[in-house]
This record gives C-alpha cells, sequence and structure tokens, in this order.
C-alpha cells in the first residue's frame, strides 16, 4: 500500500492546510485578520507592539504586571555582543540590510545563554532576546553603513520608540512612535505564510530557534513575500524621478505582463486588512511629514489596478509610502518587516515543538520512468 496519501499538489501548495494552530486566524473571503481570535482592527486601534507580542506568546492578553513584566525584559534585551557590532563593521559597505540582518541573527546564537536549550521556557527566552536583539541589528547597521555612531538604546522607551530612536538618533515623536507601533501590530503574524512555514519546517526538524528564524529572513527575503514593499517604493521613486504619470506607468507594467509590487494575495479575495490601516497612515504621515507625493501617487496607482485588474493593495503596498516618513530607507523596509515578523515566528515555533512531528511532505515524481538504467560513460 502506498504511504502517499496525497497525489495532486496544487501548484505553490495554495488552498493546502499544513498543519495546526492557534495563533492566527485569516478568512480571506471576507478579509479577516485576528490574532489569538482577537480582531487585527481591535489590536490596531488599541493594544501595542509588546502586548501584541505577549498575545502571540502566551495565548492571552497580559494583565497589568504581565504586560509590565514583558516590557521590562524587552528592554533588558536591548543588548548586542561587542562582537555582533563588530561583524557589522565588517561587512562590505553594499551589503543589503536583508542579507546583514540574515547572517547577524545566524550569528546571534553563538552569544545566547539557552543556545544549548531546546525546551519551551528556553525559547520563549530567545523569542524575547532575538526580538530586541533584531530591532537593534537593523538601526544598528543603517548607522555603521552610514558612518554614524550606533546609537546607545534606552531601556525606559518603548520597543517601537527605542528602535526609532537607535535608528535616526533622536528620540521620536509620539506620533512617530505610534505609527510604528501600528506597523508593527499589523506585521507581527499571518498564520502559514512562506517564512512562518520555513520557520516551522526548520524547527520541526529539532534543529534550533535561530536556525528556524534564520530560515524565515531567508524566505522573507524575496518580492513575492516581505521584499515587495520594497519594489513598490522603487516604482514610486522612478516615478518621482522620471516624473512620470504613475497610472501610465503601471499600465505599462501591466502590459510587459509584469506583476505590480504591493497587489494581489494568495489568501486574500478583498481588501488586506491591515492595507486599510496603512493606507490611512500614509495619508496622515505624509500630510504631517511633508512627503505626501507618495501616498497621492499609491492612490492613484491602487484606483487604477483595481479597477483594471481587481487586484487588492496587499500589507506592502502602503507600508512603502508610510516609512519613508518615519526616516526609515527603503532598504531597510523588508528588515523593519522582520522587526515585527519575529514575533509571529517565533510563537509558530514555539508552537512547532511544544506537539513536535517532523515535517517532511512527498513530492509527485515527474520524472524519467523507473527503472530508467544507468548507461556507461562510453556508451552514452
Ligand atoms: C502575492 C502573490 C505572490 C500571490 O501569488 P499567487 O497566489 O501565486 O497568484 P498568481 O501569481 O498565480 O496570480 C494569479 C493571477 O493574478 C495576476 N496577478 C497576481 N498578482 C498580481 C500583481 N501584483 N500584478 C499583476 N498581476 C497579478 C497573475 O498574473 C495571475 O494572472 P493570470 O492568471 O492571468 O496568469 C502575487 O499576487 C504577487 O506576486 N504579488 C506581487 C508581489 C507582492 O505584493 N507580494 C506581497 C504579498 S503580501
Amino acid at each position: 500500500m502506498s504511504s502517499v496519501t496525497t497525489t495532486h499538489a496544487p501548484k505553490g501548495l495554495e488552498g493546502v492546510v499544513a498543519t495546526n494552530s492557534k495563533i492566527c486566524y485569516i478568512d480571506g473571503d471576507r478579509g479577516v485578520l485576528a490574532y489569538r481570535g482577537i480582531d487585527i482592527h481591535e489590536l490596531a486601534d488599541h493594544s501595542n507592539f509588546e502586548e501584541t507580542c505577549y498575545l502571540l506568546w502566551f495565548g492571552c492578553l497580559p494583565n497589568r504586571s504581565e504586560l509590565q513584566d514583558l516590557r521590562k525584559r524587552l528592554a533588558e534585551e536591548r543588548h548586542l555582543d561587542p562582537a555582533i557590532i563588530e561583524f557589522l563593521r565588517k561587512v562590505p559597505k553594499q551589503a543589503l540590510p536583508m542579507d546583514v540582518l540574515r547572517t547577524a541573527v545566524s550569528a546571534l546564537a553563538f552569544y545566547d545563554p539557552d543556545q544549548k536549550k531546546n525546551d519551551h521556557d528556553a525559547n520563549i527566552n530567545k523569542a524575547i532576546r532575538l526580538t530586541s536583539q533584531i530591532a537593534m541589528i537593523v538601526a544598528a547597521y543603517d548607522r555603521i553603513r552610514k558612518g554614524k555612531n550606533v546609537v546607545e538604546p534606552d531601556r525606559a522607551l518603548s520597543h517601537s520608540a527605542s528602535f526609532l530612536l537607535q535608528l535616526n538618533g533622536t528620540k521620536p515623536s509620539s506620533i512617530a512612535e505610534r505609527a510604528l507601533d501600528i506597523a508593527l501590530i499589523l506585521h507581527a503574524d499571518h498564520e502559514l505564510n512562506a517564512s512562518t512555514f520555513a520557520a516551522r519546517v526548520t524547527a520541526a526538524t529539532l534543529s534550533d530557534m535561530h536556525s528556524a528564524v534564520t530560515s524565515a529572513i531567508g524566505a522573507l527575503k524575496g518580492p513575492l513575500h516581505g521584499g515587495a514593499n520594497e519594489a513598490v517604493f522603487r516604482i514610486l521613486q522612478t516615478i518621482d524621478r522620471e516624473k512620470a504619470d504613475p497610472v501610465e506607468y503601471v499600465r505599462n507594467m501591466l502590459a510587459e505582463k509584469k506583476k505590480v509590487p504591493g497587489f494581489g494575495h494568495r489568501v486574500y479575495h478583498t481588501e488586506d486588512p491591515r492595507a486599510t490601516h496603512l493606507r490611512a497612515m500614509s495619508r496622515d504621515l505624509g500630510k504631517s511629514s511633508g512627503q505626501a507625493k507618495w501616498y497621492e501617487m499609491s492612490e492613484k496607482i491602487e484606483r487604477f489596478v483595481k479597477a483594471e485588474k481587481k487586484l487588492n493593495a496587499n500589507v506592502d503596498f502602503y507600508s512603502a509610502s508610510t516609512y519613508p516618513t518615519l526616516g526609515i530607507d527603503e532598504d531597510l523596509f523588508t528588515p523593519v518587516f522582520a522587526v515585527s515578523r519575529i514575533s509571529g515566528w517565533t510563537a509558530h515555533v514555539i508552537e512547532q515543538l511544544d506537539d513536535n512531528r517532523l515535517i517532511r511532505p512527498r513530492a509527485e515524481y515527474l520524472g524519467p520512468e523507473y527503472p530508467n538504467h544507468y548507461v556507461p560513460m562510453d556508451q552514452r
């Protein structure tokens, strides 16, 4: 009897349910995204990133002292071994932040006090540590590559405010802090997206948290996943530089059968609920920071692509016009995605390891028919 239960795999595993999970609920037809059952709109309106991390890692909202404790632990973990800073100084000047982040996160394992442990509590410790460290690496590398000093973290600040301080060298306004905080909440988890699946597959071999997160960062980098936000902004910049008409520019892309980054989604058949918030943020921050042009171009493109292709903007489309208003450079957009998604990746790794079985699917074989015999070299 064959051990294969499904013979035909839909391309890209579309619609395949590959695991059980209690973390993230998505209804792609109704445009619903919820963490532990709580709608993303409620979290974006009322929560903060630290509380969202607690929700993802521990399964429920914290009480006041639990939240205070997690804030304290995250703040205390704002520390990088000098060897990591040294590594950031030594990478080639043209190294892309996402590649630097991937390699640095792998190296963090050498200095992690729980490196050799893979139990639940050790992985919670690593989740907290990695969340603080990833934000620090992204900020520190950006400053190092620009020839600026590495800014010391302020442990009295929130995660978002401390990241912006370490990135820009000045304490952010409360508006900027809240905007980044909402963006981090919106990006924190998204069920079995490509990078989270990669993290779970790695974790399921009983490898370790740092390996799983390194796998995830590699997957997030691609332009079909987290890399889309950078691709969106490059298009906006080109349109701006060439003084092109945004609609004509995108019309040409479609005529050349190119995909427009920031549109379409494997799961959502209606508006991506995260885009609703990011659109409003892009509009408001664009206006208040004197950079409204990015939002104005984006809005025209969105209207056109929706009418022409019936495609909705996804999470990456309006994050691209939001981040520059916070002093975040274009090639940091995807690393900033990781600054948030580390919370979801680690929650999924912990969930995977709490009830683990090796993830090892099958492939439908389409190669030369068996048996296909070996032919000696002089007879080929
Ligand atoms: C997200 C994405 C990878 C989902 O891919 P998918 O589920 O495999 O869907 P497909 O790529 O098979 O697209 C289905 C159809 O819609 C079209 N389409 C999907 N996204 C498109 C886009 N952004 N621009 C233009 N056409 C698009 C495809 O060309 C295809 O058309 P066809 O059937 O005529 O060939 C895809 O929409 C995409 O590449 N978007 C741009 C990148 C992006 O924003 N990624 C971030 C996702 S959060």
